[in-house]
């Protein structure tokens, strides 16, 4: 037998005779009317949509069902504080209470045919105002819960569940207690005020005009938690978006995710998810069915590559005739290439390339498949992103093409597309807003 509830068990008795309820009617004399056998320790489960036409929550609608249907689409985008998932006609949002709900709430279900319903505007208060009256009124202390039917994701069907209540705690905490095996319960809390919704709904109905029960028989507890203590805060909620639109967001953000990063956390990089950003990379579009282009992580031969670079860099800088200090203070200056966890280097080989007898069409050849190998290059750094990775493609192995094939022993064909310094970023990546997509049309 549960601690909550009685030893002869729970009782529910649906509340008969209640007036067809319109704005401004006193709800509290009617049930004192219909239900005078109310006593302390009941809970009294209420059908939202009675709240929504005493406290005046209905909206003139016109009956011809596409005005209605545009008049409702309305109403729910006023009422959506975010929307979760839409498919057709349905969406799924989160409500100005919190809730995740079809529609928002807005129902036009047992409300005249002219008119629509939008949920109480606060049903804890509602809830709280209908205890206080009863107790006034009647001399009962009791709790009250609020209702409204929901689908559930995974679920097929609906069940009643509360958006309002007073007087009861709303959660039943069993963490610390063992079952009769003597298993520890940790996690289970139930969410009382949604069983006690659901149990009001089996004596009400939706058709039959009865939209309030009795729950008779719980030993309600009062910890001053209300319905409103029931929703999920969205930093907390697996599900917070719908799958469909959940994909389509990673989607058109895994673009916007890369960004060139010059400080690493030190959080090593595991070789997998850069091995799996290269798989995508690999896909790349290329000329003559090829895959032009190869990647390789440089780590025992980092510092010796590194060196043979900047020698070469030097000796650039001494043949442009730069002064000796600006030299040094250039050479000094702190090195990505050296400080990233891992390095990528990316090359366009000669795979697949085509041979010609004129210059001009052997250079297009070379700038056709350089252009794919950046391609790739892109493609890899939007693939790490999307592995939360980090990165900053560096040019400088364009420019020492002879000293990394040497360090490296890599064929003569092998043209260097610059280094990729890769790390865990010090924030987790966020995407950032696309620019103006001016397109010029000729
Ligand atoms: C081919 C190529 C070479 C680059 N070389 C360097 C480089 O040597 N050093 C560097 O810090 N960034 C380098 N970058 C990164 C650019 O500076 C960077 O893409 C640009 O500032 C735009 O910033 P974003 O990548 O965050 O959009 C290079 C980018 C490309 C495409």
């Amino acid at each position: 037998m549960p601690d909550h509830a009685a030893p002869d068990g729970i009782v529910v008795r649906p509340v008969r005779g209640l007036p067809e309820f319109r704005p401004g009617d006193d709800l509290a004399a009617a049930l004192v009317t219909a239900a005078p056998w109310i006593e302390t320790g009941d809970v009294v489960v209420v059908t939202s949509k009675v709240f929504s036409k005493t406290e005046g929550r209905l909206v003139a609608a016109p009956t011809d069902p596409a005005e209605r249907d545009a008049l409702r689409r309305e109403l729910i985008d006023a009422e959506t504080e975010r929307v979760v998932a839409r498919r057709g006609p349905t969406s799924i949002v989160v409500g100005k209470l919190g809730i995740v709900q079809a529609a928002a709430g807005i129902d036009g279900s047992n409300v005249r045919r002219d008119e629509l319903a939008l949920l109480p505007a606060d049903p804890d208060a509602s809830a709280s105002r209908l205890r206080s009256e009863l107790r006034e009124r009647l001399g009962v202390d009791v709790a009250v819960v609020v209702t409204d039917t929901l689908g559930r994701s995974w679920r097929i069907g609906q069940t009643d569940i509360a958006i309002g209540s007073a007087g009861i705690a709303v959660l039943h905490g069993y963490d610390g207690q063992s079952d009769e095996q003597g298993n520890e319960l940790l996690v289970t809390q139930v969410a009382m005020a949604d069983e006690l919704a659901a149990a009001a709904d089996l004596a009400k109905g939706k058709l039959g005009g009865v939209p309030v029960a009795v729950v008779r028989g719980l030993v309600p507890v009062d910890d001053g938690t209300t319905a409103r203590d029931l929703v999920r805060p969205v930093q907390d909620d697996m599900f917070w978006l719908g799958t469909a639109e959940a994909i389509a967001r990673g989607r058109s953000e895994a673009v916007l995710l890369r960004r060139s990063t010059r400080e690493f956390a030190d959080t090593p990089v595991d070789l997998a998810a850069v091995r799996r950003a290269v798989g995508v990379a690999q896909t790349a579009p290329a000329p003559h069915h090829s895959t032009p282009f190869r990647f390789g992580v440089v780590r025992a031969r980092r510092a010796a590559l590194l060196d043979a670079m900047a020698a070469r860099w030097r000796e650039h800088l001494v043949a442009d005739g730069r002064p000796a200090e600006e030299v040094a203070r250039r050479m000094a200056r702190g090195d990505l290439l050296r400080r990233a966890p891992e390095l990528v280097l990316a090359f366009r080989t000669g795979d697949g390339m085509h041979t010609y007898p004129d210059e001009a069409r052997r250079l297009g050849e070379r700038t056709m498949f350089t252009v794919a190998g950046g391609a790739a290059v892109q493609s890899l750094l939007v693939a790490l992103a999307a592995e939360g990775l980090a990165s900053c493609w560096v040019g400088s192995t364009i420019f020492a093409a002879d000293v990394v094939r040497s360090v490296l022993d890599l064929p003569p064909d092998w043209q260097p597309l610059g280094a990729i310094a890769v790390g865990h970023p010090v924030e987790p990546l966020a995407p950032r807003a696309a620019r103006d997509g001016e397109l010029v049309e000729w």
